[in-house]
């Protein structure tokens, strides 16, 4: 936690566990922070399974080759995905940990098609514009191998757009502001858990971050103000003719280092 963000002042009391950390917000700035302590907190005891070596061995080996096969998928299928599988992939995405237990993530799944097709054409809008303009020559260069550009067809056609907005704050039962520490830290690593749990059972995505859509989409989708966009995830099965660029992984050798 980033301890700059806390006052200088003590706690007005002794708090030996689990400070919650509340915002006095003034024209906009945090200008205080006020402690509570949630005292009723329960601590209870936490023994998950445990595995023999061998098994644990296995596991990791198994769970690598999953995750190995994991792809961006740029050709996705309409064929429907059963909206359970979805809401249960959220659910997972929402097991991750957040900065002082904040979640400060909300997942809009939209399946409408209309509105679909209206993400699409402010992303296309948009892209046509990062690509033309705003990104320069050496991104473009860089992604020219990846066969990307602004037309995005899997808006219409994936049965599901997911689209994840970081909660920049938290709004208090006084209508004060709650700050949410490390809200895109955590946010990105529940993303990463949505994209292991959407591998984990057969579905492809695009991980996207539309440039300069954000406050077209938030508006679309009718999200408060204390919301950004940070993720724009197609989800549905690959189509049959799908193709992906003949990317290799970096050897574990050049991404480990032991000391
Ligand atoms: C933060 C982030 C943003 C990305 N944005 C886009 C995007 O806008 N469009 C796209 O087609 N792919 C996008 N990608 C996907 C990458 O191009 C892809 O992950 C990379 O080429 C590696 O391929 P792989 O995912 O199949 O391993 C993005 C990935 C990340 C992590």
């Amino acid at each position: 936690m980033d301890t700059s963000l806390y006052n200088s002042t003590p706690p007005p009391y002794k708090c030996s566990r689990t400070p919650l950390v509340n915002v006095k917000v003034q024209n906009n700035w945090v200008v205080n922070i006020v402690w509570t302590v949630e005292k009723d907190l329960a601590h209870v005891p936490y023994s998950p399974p445990r595995y023999p070596v061998e098994a644990m061995v296995k596991r990791s080996q198994d769970f690598y080759s999953l995750m190995n096969q994991r792809r961006t998928v740029r050709f996705i299928s309409p064929e429907p995905v059963p909206r359970e599988v979805i809401d249960n992939v959220i659910h997972t995405a929402g097991t991750a940990p957040s900065g002082a237990h904040t979640e400060p993530w909300t997942f809009v799944v939209v399946s409408d098609p209309e509105t679909k097709h209206q993400i699409r054409l402010i992303v296309e809008e948009e892209e046509e514009v990062n690509y033309r303009q705003r990104m320069g020559d050496k991104w473009v260069n860089d992604l020219a191998r990846l066969k990307t550009n602004w037309i995005k067809e899997y808006l219409d056609v994936a049965p599901y757009l997911v689209l994840i907005f970081k909660q920049t704050y938290g709004i208090l039962p006084n209508e004060k502001k709650k700050t949410h520490y490390y809200n895109e830290i955590s946010v990105c690593i529940s993303c990463g858990i949505l994209l292991a749990a959407l591998q984990n059972v057969g579905l492809v995505t695009v991980t996207s971050t539309p440039l300069n859509c954000g406050p077209q989409l938030r508006l679309l989708l009718k999200r408060p103000a204390n919301e950004k966009l940070l993720m724009l995830l197609p989800v549905g099965y690959p189509a049959s003719d799908a193709t992906v660029p003949d990317l290799k992984r970096k050897h574990l050798d050049d991404i480990r280092v032991h000391i």
